[in-house]
């Protein structure tokens, strides 16, 4: 795609302006954790048990500490003692070992730190600590865990696996429903458990000043103030001693929201040995230990009339979390946004109800770029309607066109409590169709499958709901979920942007600038943004889930806002007229009726530290604090196009067209950047990736060459467009989208494949659909 350079002073929003972070990037410039070496520094390494479930015996500590350069062994019981042995879970309903006490949960739970010198020391003096263990039988599968024969967590009050239920919708009246439907469909659906697997593995560095008592948190963190609120509370630590630098992070995908283990040993290690102490997860430690995504169990039904009217939907989960129910959502969705289930389709009732297990696997549940389980949603509602859709022996396309929600019905109250803002579902998969030639595509298919090919074409029209959140609604560990922007416009007419937030690759630096040039008639190329220091920027909830846009996005657009009011006054100064007389007009402040008298926001900021008004405060800057009045609902319309061969199994994914809808879109480039890598991770979600156990609960994917990453070899050739139905509620009408094309993907992708088998009689195989399982598929079916 062609970018433009941006002449200053000129709109700024809507166009690709090429990304300011990049050349430092491409230099090989930026400043990532691993890349920061302080003075006197040590290096944490973490001993890992090779058990699933087994009980601690004991801990000989000898032989590591006698080994070259170790510096300090810490033990789950020395923690205890420090008071963090346990710290609380992100929702707060649980709490998390640090370091195993007692018993190791799952294979590769950590059970010691070693502190030493340099890497490679720590690392060989890990060989050296003992741990006695004594195997238990491991509960693998949620399933088997309802029996509760095998107990996970024995540190719990209720001595059950069953960890909560939860449910929304009407549970009678959607039964009732579907008992009456005429035609009703029901199938469990999987969606397995995959791994945000950022190419940076997470890391801290705990520098503890002995001399200021302040601790400073150099973190690959996504969420820079909501972390430090949390050390604060779980270490007694005041908050203004704690100070959180999250530099350059190598992508999160939610994998760097939640606290982990090596923070908190690495922590304690600086406080007592008083010296900045480094830990750096191994690639095996971020796949094994680290919050994975997904592992829900989904009983989709849906309820329809001959005609192909929806008349119902129930969906009914079982969640696996894992050892700890560390699942990065908000409080009070224990389940997240899974009520988003309905997706685009105007149901008149549902009910979706789920309860989750814990089991002897790494815990997790992390917004792997989705808002909060809306991806597990999506799948849900996308694969039951194609499931439907052949059960009326109707095209997929006619079926969803018939049952979407109407763009005369928004704002839509869905029957699952959300409250769609705006849509035009019908014009954006008319223009997929149009756009990817779908009855050429439907005849291409039917002589394929005259001559016995395998074609598949596979629709999702998902519809997302990101920008967490309104504050009556929505709260992390009680801290309410909105954020913040603090702007200052130097004399010069540069400024500088900060906010809450915290980007991974998606182009803060960059869009942020643009918003804020957009709104004050500046030149993007001279607002810095800055982002991921706490002493510096505004308190905000940082960066997952497609929440930026939606909410520091338009904390930007306000605070700019505040200072244009400002510059109002000056304006008028300047020109010596009344404030009433003086209006914004291509982004300069012109006297009203007079098109020659005009003052550029470079004229004003410059008055505004030389010449300001008498009597009021000099300077020009603003902060705002946005709490969303609802959240943003960005949808589109996917069509994949599959060949599978009939011997090996493998697919070929021939088009993947992706129409996205936004809203306004600030950068159309970066907008298409992220649409580009979600549909990458979304394909190596439906073809490729699994975090799997086997029954005796031995991770399996420890690293990349058993959890595979696609190059571009793999990766197919992707095509974009978008519609726009701006937002009516955020001030420049952005929805969030980098979530989008991993939500609305896997489905695609797999009802394509389930299209191509269906003269076979192949109804579902769960992702990921490796070229063995559709192998089988084919030589198990009836043909
Ligand atoms: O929270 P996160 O930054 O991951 O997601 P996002 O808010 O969806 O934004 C991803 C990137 O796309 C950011 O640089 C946004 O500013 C940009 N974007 C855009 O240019 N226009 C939109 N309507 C939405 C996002």
């Amino acid at each position: 795609m062609a970018t433009t350079e941006l002449p200053p002073e000129r709109h700024a929003m809507g166009v690709s302006m090429k990304r300011k972070e990049d050349p430092r990037l491409i230099q090989g410039r930026g400043r990532f954790l691993d890349d920061i070496v302080l003075p006197n520094m040590l290096y944490l390494a973490l001993v890992h048990s090779p058990y699933p479930h087994a009980r601690i015996v004991k801990i000989d500590k000898t032989a590591a500490l006698a080994s070259p350069g170790v510096k300090a062994v810490l033990t789950g019981e020395d923690l205890v003692a420090a008071g963090l042995g346990w710290i609380p879970t992100f929702h707060g309903y649980d709490k998390q070992m640090v370091l195993a006490v007692g018993k190791a949960l799952f294979q590769y739970q950590e059970v010691a730190g070693v502190v030493a010198t340099s890497r490679e020391a720590a690392f060989d003096a890990v060989e050296l600590v003992e741990v006695e263990y004594e195997p238990l039988e491991p509960v693998v599968d949620p399933f088997d865990a309802m029996s509760d024969t095998t107990l996970v967590r024995e540190d719990r009050e209720n001595k059950t696996n069953h960890i909560y239920h939860w449910e929304v919708g009407k549970r009678e009246e959607t039964d009732a429903a579907l008992a009456g439907a005429e035609v009703h469909i029901k199938e469990r659906v999987y969606f397995q458990r995959c791994h945000p697997a950022p190419l940076e593995t997470c890391g801290s560095i705990s520098d503890m000043n002995p001399a200021t008592g302040r601790l400073t948190l150099y973190l690959t963190s996504q969420a820079p103030h909501a972390h430090r609120t949390v050390v604060s509370l779980v270490t007694g630590i005041p908050e203004d001693k704690i100070h959180v630098i999250s530099p350059d992070i190598g992508g999160g995908f939610g994998n760097k929201v939640p606290v982990y283990p090596g923070y908190v040993v690495g922590t304690v290690a600086s406080v007592v040995l008083g010296v900045p102490v480094k830990w750096v997860e191994t690639r095996t430690e971020n796949l094994t230990t680290t919050g994975f995504a997904r592992d829900y169990h989904m009983d989709v039904e849906i309820g329809a009339t001959r005609e192909g009217q929806v008349t119902a939907l129930k969906v009914k989960t079982v969640a696996d979390h894992g050892a700890f129910d560390a699942a990065a959502d908000p409080t009070k969705y224990p389940a997240g946004l899974f009520g988003i289930c309905t997706g685009s389709y105007d149901f008149p009732i549902a009910f979706t109800e789920l309860d989750a297990y814990f089991t002897n696997k790494a815990p997790g549940g992390v917004a792997y770029r989705c808002s909060f389980r809306v991806t597990e949603a999506s799948y849900a509602i996308e694969r039951g309607m194609d499931l439907l859709a052949r059960e009326l022996a109707m095209d997929p396309a006619e079926l969803r066109l018939k049952n979407f929600v109407k763009k005369e019905q928004f704002p839509y109250p869905s029957p699952l409590g959300f409250v769609y803002d705006s849509g035009d579902y019908h014009m954006t998969l008319q223009k997929a169709l149009d756009k990817i030639g779908y009855p050429e595509l439907r005849r291409l298919q039917a002589e394929k499958r005259a001559r016995g090919e395998l074609m598949g074409i596979g629709i999702s029209t998902f519809t997302e709901v990101v920008g967490a959140g309104p504050s009556k609604h929505f709260d992390i560990m009680g801290i309410k979920m909105f954020d913040s922007a603090e702007i200052r416009i130097h004399p010069t007419g540069s400024g500088i942007v900060r906010t809450g937030t915290r980007h991974q690759g998606q182009g803060h630096e960059t869009t942020w600038a643009q918003i804020v040039a957009e709104e004050l008639g500046l030149d993007p190329q001279n607002i810095l943004v800055e982002e991921g220091d706490t002493d510096t920027a505004p308190y905000g909830l940082g960066t997952y889930a497609s929440r930026s846009t939606p909410v520091a996005g338009a904390a930007i657009a306000l605070a700019s806002r505040r200072i244009r009011e400002k510059a109002k006054k000056i304006a008028a100064h300047l020109m010596e007229a009344a404030e009433d007389d003086v209006e914004w007009v291509d982004y300069k402040f012109q006297l009203k009726g007079v098109p020659g008298k005009v003052v550029t926001m470079k004229e004003i900021a410059f008055a505004a530290y030389t010449n300001p008004v008498p009597g009021s405060e000099p300077g020009l800057e603003a902060t705002f604090y946005y709490d969303p009045p609802n959240l943003t609902f960005p949808y589109g319309a996917y069509i994949a196009v599959v060949e599978i061969d009939r011997d090996t199994g493998e697919t070929h994914v021939k088009r993947f067209l992706a129409i996205d809808d936004c809203g306004t879109v600030i950068n159309p480039m970066i907008v298409e950047g992220q649409i580009h890598g979600g549909l990458t991770e979304g394909y190596a979600i439906a073809f490729m990736q699994e975090i799997a156990y086997d029954s005796g609960g031995n991770h399996l994917n420890t690293n990349f060459t058993d959890y595979l990453v696609p190059t571009a070899l793999e990766t197919p050739k992707w095509e974009t467009d978008s519609t726009c139905t701006p937002s009516p509620h955020h001030p420049i009408g952005a929805k969030g989208v980098g979530e989008s094309p991993n939500v609305g993907s896997p489905a695609a992708f797999v009802n394509a494949v389930m299209d191509a088998l269906s003269p076979l009689g192949v109804k579902n195989i769960d992702m990921p659909l490796t070229r063995e399982k559709v192998w089988r598929a084919i030589r198990e079916s009836k043909a």
